[in-house]
């Protein structure tokens, strides 16, 4: 006497489905060459055609002046400037909620697990996802998991987005962070040019009384006017660029200059 084991409710189902498909493709089926080869050239080929048609418009409708931007934006645009020192650097706005995300997880403690173990983690659930979910229901209401796995993420990278697009830099924080700065702080009004650089420049690096990020490692520096070094020591310091810092030695003297006696003058608010 065989022992047989009762088959599992959900090994009938399958074994039912499977017989279903089997005579689906019996009487509907197409093979792969050349239907579905076909169905997929074609359809990249329309997808190649469109982007090569919107360079074309892109292109024959713009001139090689910057403000000439026909219709789909200008092909070439204002020539990059080295030695600005007012320009805000922001993302393209499809990287909006990345570059919301890194302000979330500052440095250093989460940043690793912001930029390398979240993402990991995603990932490795991506591959196992087809040895988890191994039904062969495809239809939406059946599947509550992935569905409401794909609204949240469609939803939080919409947020993301959003106030990446709305988040206010540090640097454009404009005249009213300087002034409650200058009177916090007790700074001499002539050092105004000097701090105004360096919200701009440093303050993605650096903090200063509250304002700013802190990245890399860089050492906050409401009180480095303590340290008693000059202001040619200030700016000897911004030429060289000490260890993860960038050199500023492009910047215009006089510009090294107002931030090195910006540096000199802050002491604290004490
Ligand atoms: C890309 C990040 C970054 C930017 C931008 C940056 N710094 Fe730094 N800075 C650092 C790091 C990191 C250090 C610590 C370097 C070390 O290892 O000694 C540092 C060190 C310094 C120090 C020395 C602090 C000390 O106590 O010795 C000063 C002063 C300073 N930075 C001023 C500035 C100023 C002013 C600006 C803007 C013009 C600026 N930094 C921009 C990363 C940065």
């Amino acid at each position: 006497m065989s022992v047989q084991r009762k088959k599992s409710r959900r090994v009938v189902e399958r074994e039912a489905q499977f017989k279903q498909y089997r005579a689906d493709v019996q009487s509907r089926g197409k093979p792969f060459y050349p239907w579905a080869m076909f169905h997929d050239a074609a359809m990249s080929t329309v997808v190649v055609g469109v982007i090569i048609g919107l360079a074309c418009v892109w292109y024959f409708t713009s001139g090689e002046d910057p403000h000439d931007v026909g219709w789909l934006g200008p092909r070439y645009a204002e020539p990059a400037d080295p030695g600005t020192t007012t320009f805000v650097p922001r993302p393209d706005w499809y990287f909006y909620f990345l570059f919301y995300l890194l302000r979330i997880f500052k440095w250093p403690d989460s940043v690793i697990l912001g930029t390398v173990g979240i993402p990991t983690i995603l990932m490795i659930l991506l591959f196992a996802l087809p040895f988890l979910d191994v039904r062969r229901e495809r239809r939406i209401v059946r599947r509550p998991v992935a569905v409401t796995a794909l609204l949240l993420t469609a939803a939080s990278m919409g947020v993301l987005t959003y106030k990446g697009a709305v988040a206010e830099e540090a640097t454009a924080a404009g005249s009213e962070a300087v002034e409650q700065l200058i009177e916090e702080q007790n700074l001499p009004e002539g050092v105004r040019p000097g701090l105004e650089l360096f919200l701009r420049t440093c303050t993605s690096c650096h903090t200063y009384a509250g304002e700013g990020s802190s990245n890399l490692g860089a050492p906050d520096l409401t009180t480095i006017g303590d340290t008693g070094r000059s202001v040619e020591q200030f700016m000897q310091i911004l030429r060289e660029g000490p260890g993860a810092m960038p050199s500023f030695a492009n910047l215009p003297e006089e510009n090294l200059r107002s931030v090195g006696e910006f540096l000199e003058a802050s002491k604290g608010a004490g």
